[in-house]
């Protein structure tokens, strides 16, 4: 069901690895309501994803670049207005990754050398998109940025070990590059914080099939999909969310609402 809600809007899409990427899915949406991008993801990523089967069916030109790299970026804006013909109307960043959860290390044991890499990665990155896109003046006017968050921002989840400091540290940065860019070009800066989601990400982390089935629980409308989250990005991209930024939109079918549910009362009282 296309609205052509992105007729004319031009962008960039940062981690697409695999189709149960969500940014995977943000691209076939936003190709879908009439948007046009360029699919980036870090070199190593490219070489074990399949990012180029999705710029086929997306008519997408692959730039590749190290998000925690300065001039990877530069040259990803710089080259993504070359081939889209002009500046950019959205921005999405997908990027998260924790050695010290893919090492299975405990939150007692990190590694400070991969700690640092989590928060670069996970959260820097966020700050240098922003920075790079600003000093080339790559956005128009009520351009858009998403990056995607998780609710281990503001509450403790054992196994999220550092990617929950890296998550806060992330929509930071979204409120205050938020009011930077807003007040500079009138940019929007957003997180979504998005339901736990059977990805290559969100799967690396222990016990994630226990936290996908409690959040299902302890959702009203159950966890939200990697489509339901495409959709939504597709909504934050488009003009009728002009005025929203600086915000960390709770998407997740009602969880961080939620106290307790009859679903699982009715599951402890078993
Ligand atoms: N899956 C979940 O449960 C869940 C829940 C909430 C938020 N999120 C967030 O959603 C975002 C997307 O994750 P996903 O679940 O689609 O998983 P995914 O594994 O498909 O995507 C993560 C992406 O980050 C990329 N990446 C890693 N290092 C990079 C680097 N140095 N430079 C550029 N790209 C790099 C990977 O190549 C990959 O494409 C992440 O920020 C994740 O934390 C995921």
């Amino acid at each position: 069901m296309a609205n052509n809600l992105l007729k004319g809007k031009k962008g960039i899409i940062f981690g697409a690895l695999d189709e149960n990427s969500i940014a995977w899915k943000t691209a076939l949406k936003v190709k879908e309501e009439g948007g046009e991008f360029t699919l980036t993801n870090a070199p190593i990523a490219m070489r074990l994803g399949t990012i180029n089967q999705l710029a086929k069916a997306c008519n997408a030109e692959v730039i590749p670049a190290d998000a925690t790299s300065e001039a990877d970026l530069t040259n990803l804006f710089t080259k993504s207005m070359e081939v889209l013909g002009g500046k950019l109307d959205f921005v999405l960043h997908s990027i998260g990754m924790s050695p010290n959860i893919r090492k299975g290390k405990q939150y007692g044991d990190m590694n400070y050398d991969w700690y640092l890499k989590t928060l670069d990665i996970s959260a820097l990155s966020f700050h240098k998109v922003l920075q790079t896109s600003e000093k080339l003046d790559a956005m128009n006017e009520w351009g858009s940025v998403v990056a995607l968050s998780y609710i281990a921002a503001q509450r403790a989840y054992p196994d999220y070990t550092d990617m929950a400091q890296a998550k806060a540290m992330l929509e930071s940065i979204a409120r205050s590059y938020g009011q930077r860019y807003g007040s500079l070009k009138k940019v929007r800066v957003n997180t979504i914080s998005q339901s736990p989601t059977k990805t290559t990400a969100g799967t690396g982390i222990s016990g994630f099939d226990v936290f996908f089935d409690f959040a299902d629980m302890m959702s009203p409308l159950g966890n939200a999909t990697a489509e339901d989250c495409a959709n939504y990005i597709a909504v934050m991209f488009s003009d009728y969310t002009r005025m929203v930024t600086m915000q960390n939109l709770m998407h997740d079918g009602g969880f961080s609402g939620s106290g307790i549910t009859n679903a699982l009362v009715e599951r402890l009282s078993k």
